[in-house]
């Protein structure tokens, strides 16, 4: 069979070699997003308030004319990959421009509003974050238990950042802005936080899912419970609902009507996870001081592999992405239903629902 003086086997091969290089090359989506959020493209664009022109964008990030062509050949692969949009602009005929304005993904890199994604995107190609990559072909051929993070930078992560504050800081900047998504839904949330005095955020980081929480519902008493490091600055956290504790989670959490765990489970392997889910376990059936045994609830946020919502592309793949991020990274992985049914099992729960709540993420309801 013939396509275009081709042979079918051949158009085949070529579209297997674009795809290839497709896979091959996609550090440069990563790096080209990094570095308009660098240069503060979207806010500038922002700023502008219409479609803004190559020569006024290369005017207002104030940088010199000949990085013009560099700056539109940056601008045409962004808005192939959806940050922006381009509109003929109303000149004469001859004349026209393209101008760019901001889509959906580059308003959630906004960085004078919430959420504001821009801190994530950045700590992503972190050179801390990208080094475990480069040697993990030689991890998986060692016959050691530690993780590829281990193998490059000589600790595990949470040492790592222990012993790094200023990447420690890119790494909680970078939680806190996902957290921020948080925001948009957590005001439906009510069901959940029925009944809920006191809540304590496991691995909760800089607070910032703490403080949407209490903005939400102002009744509540929440602690956060970190690692000293993270937590070390932040006493007294700035209100009196809110507290900061630095602690293990592997060692003890503070008994609350409600024990939350946002993107904490998928760090860890299915033996760790249990021992957690257990002290959290312990932290809501705890005595109350009448004697009575008050029985709590666990709050799971995180990623379900094969939820409904995996038939869009972008989610499935993300939410895989995340597992291999958290084999090289961390000692965890993300789970299916079946998967984390079988944690709560074992760590002693009887029942749990889960409802999808946005794109990559649900929210798991785990009772004793
Ligand atoms: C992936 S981050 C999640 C942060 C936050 N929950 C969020 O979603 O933005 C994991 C958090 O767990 C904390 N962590 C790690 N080991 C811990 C431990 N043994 N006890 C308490 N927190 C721990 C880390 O410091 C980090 O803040």
């Amino acid at each position: 069979m013939e396509a275009n003086g081709k042979s079918e086997g051949a158009i085949e091969m070529f579209r297997a070699q674009a795809h290839i290089y497709k896979h091959a090359c996609n550090y440069v989506n990563s790096m080209v997003l990094a570095t308009a959020i660098q240069l503060n493209i979207p806010d500038i664009i922002h700023t502008h308030g219409k479609p803004i022109t190559i020569p006024k964008l290369v005017s207002a990030l104030k940088l010199p004319p000949h990085k013009s062509n560099a700056v539109y050949r940056l601008m045409r692969l962004l808005t192939h990959n959806g940050f922006f949009d381009s509109t003929k602009l109303n000149k004469a005929e001859e004349e026209k421009e393209d101008g760019y304005v901001l889509t959906a993904s580059s308003r959630l890199l906004l960085k004078t509003q919430i959420p504001n994604l821009s801190p994530f995107a950045l700590f992503a190609v972190h050179p801390v974050m990208l080094a475990p990559w480069k040697v993990l072909g030689d991890w998986f051929s060692r016959n050691e238990e530690s993780t590829a993070f281990e193998t490059a930078h000589g600790a595990p992560l949470w040492e790592f950042c222990d012993s790094n504050p200023k990447f420690n800081n890119v790494f909680n900047e970078g939680m806190a802005s996902d957290s921020q998504m948080m925001r948009l839904i957590v005001k439906d949330c009510g069901r959940v936080f029925e009944g809920v005095g006191t809540l304590v955020d496991v691995g909760g980081g800089t607070g910032m899912i703490a403080k949407l929480i209490l903005g939400a519902f102002p009744s509540l008493k929440c602690t956060v419970l970190d690692l000293p490091h993270v937590v070390a600055d932040k006493p007294g956290g700035g209100s009196e609902n809110l507290r900061f504790l630095g602690g293990d989670m592997f060692h003890s959490i503070p008994s609350a009507d409600a024990i939350m765990f946002k993107h904490i489970m998928h760090d860890w392997s299915d033996e760790e996870c249990v021992k957690i889910l257990k002290k959290g376990r312990e932290a809501i059936i705890a005595d109350k001081n009448d004697g009575v045994k008050k029985k709590g609830k666990v709050i799971i946020i995180g990623t379900v592999l094969g939820a409904e919502e995996d038939n869009e592309t972008d989610i499935t793949e993300m939410k895989l992405i995340f597992d291999l991020l958290m084999m090289v990274h961390n000692t965890g992985r993300e789970r299916t239903e079946m998967e984390y049914e079988k944690l709560f099992t074992e760590s002693g729960f009887t029942h749990y629902k889960i409802t999808p709540i946005f794109g990559l993420m649900s929210l798991i309801e785990v009772f004793p």
